[in-house]
């Protein structure tokens, strides 16, 4: 047995590290992804359209059930895509996590929503990393993938995955590899968002970017977990402070005599969530204003939201706006419907999605414009519409301007 003098460590601690490289080196590894909702289904087909295993983990029975049956509910995963991989052998699914024990890579995609204080949720992360541990084998890597707070791969990752006995660093491997996926970017996809890998030591780094270039174009290795999970967290704020730029400028831009929102105490960060989550009373402000100006009030008018996902061209009503836009309508007396061309229901509105005709556009007394996917027949809207509420600015940037129709 050869000893490093710097390290102490041994040629059999670094055996699995090898036997791992080895298989990622030759491409003859399998991975286990947990959790295939939007995340994780793209990498998983991603993977497996590299011609690698893939064994696809879902605590949702139902869920299984329907991807086995090839239906995909991802709009960016075509039935046919999924199940040109499942008949090719690359691509499984179930609900059995023991089944990862042959994977050589876990890919962990499972969700952190927002809590009331706005904190991730990592109770998910939490459940996943226990199965994960309960079935670890030496030799696997484990990646996680979902969004969460700087601190989180090293300090509960980390400490669970050390639960099942096993070392990290030696027979364990361990990295955070924050998924950066855009719903709805044509452009860009899981294979062509470059990404970054921290590995909680060197040889899971190592091992982490051997994985990820099997599938991803461009890899970034930085040089801990914590500093791949500051970077998501850098991304989020630089969207929101962006997001809160254009919004106040909106808004300040309507009304030049208002005060800029904000105070020295206040943060960045808590700043432009606020700005941001000030916007859904401004649309109808702004609504309440254009109907006065047509001798309506919000009482008893008949709205129509169109688009109620949180950005176009996606199915994702999560932090959508739509609804609190719906709320604050409601309170105010308002008749509320809508119409999405990927959203049949709003479940959450207690609503159904209305098929967009003439006859609707007619009987409303205003249409909200909140999310512009391009299914949208917005020379129909402009053409049937009273008056037209666009918060996206589609129909200007379509070429449509009318009296009727107002942008924010
Ligand atoms: N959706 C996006 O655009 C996007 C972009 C970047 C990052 N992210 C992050 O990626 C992560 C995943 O997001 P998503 O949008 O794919 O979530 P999702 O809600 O669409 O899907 C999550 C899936 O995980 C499954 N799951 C939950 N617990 C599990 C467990 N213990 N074992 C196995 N499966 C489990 C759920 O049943 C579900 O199918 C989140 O942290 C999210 O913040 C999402």
């Amino acid at each position: 047995m050869s000893v490093d003098v710097l390290t102490g460590s041994t040629a059999v601690d670094a055996a699995h590290a090898e036997e791992l490289r080895r298989k990622l080196r030759d491409r003859d590894w399998v991975a286990a992804v947990y959790g295939l909702g939007y995340v994780g289904l793209q990498l998983a087909v991603t993977i497996a359209a590299r011609g690698i295993k893939v064994i696809g983990v879902d605590i949702s029975a139902e869920r299984i059930a329907s991807l086995q049956a090839g239906r995909s509910h991802v709009e960016d995963v075509s039935p046919e895509r999924l199940q040109s991989h499942v008949r090719g052998g690359q691509l499984r699914f179930t609900a059995d996590a023991a089944e990862a024990r042959e994977a050589d890579v876990v890919f962990i995609a499972v969700p952190t929503p927002l809590d009331q204080l706005g904190q991730p949720d990592t109770s998910y992360i939490k459940t996943a990393v226990r199965s994960a541990a309960a079935t670890a084998r030496p030799g696997q890597l484990i990646a996680l993938e979902s969004t969460t707070y700087p601190g989180t791969t090293r300090e509960l990752v980390a400490t669970i995955l050390t639960e099942s006995g096993l070392v990290v660093g030696r027979d364990l491997f361990l990295v955070y590899s924050p998924e950066r996926i855009n719903p709805g970017d044509r452009t860009f996809d899981t294979a062509t968002i470059p990404k970054l890998v921290g590995g909680l030591d060197e040889t899971s780094t190592e091992l982490g970017m051997l994985a990820y270039s099997a599938f991803v174009g461009r890899v970034h290795k930085v040089s801990s977990p914590d500093v791949a999970e500051m970077s998501k967290l850098f991304e989020n704020i630089f969207r929101a402070a962006n997001i809160a730029l254009v919004n106040e400028m909106a808004m300040l831009c309507d009304d030049l005599g208002m005060r800029a929102a904000g105070s020295s105490h206040t943060s960045l960060m808590d700043l432009a969530i606020e700005v941001n989550a000030g916007m859904p009373a401004y649309v109808v402000s702004r609504l309440a204003r254009g109907l006065a100006r047509r001798e309506r009030a919000l009482q008893g008018a008949r709205i129509l939201i169109l688009g109620v996902a949180y950005k176009a061209n996606t199915a994702d009503t999560r932090e959508t706006p739509a609804l609190t836009i719906i709320e604050l309508l409601r309170a105010k007396g308002a008749i509320v419907t809508y119409h999405d061309p990927h959203v049949p229901s709003l479940p959450a509105a207690g609503l159904k999605s209305e098929a967009l005709d003439e006859a609707l556009l007619r009987s409303m007394d205003a249409v909200v414009l909140v999310a512009d996917h391009s299914l949208i027949d917005l020379a129909l809207v402009a053409r049937s519409s009273k008056y037209v509420l666009d918060t996206r600015a589609a129909l200007r940037r379509a070429g449509i301007s009318e009296r009727h129709i107002e942008s924010i």
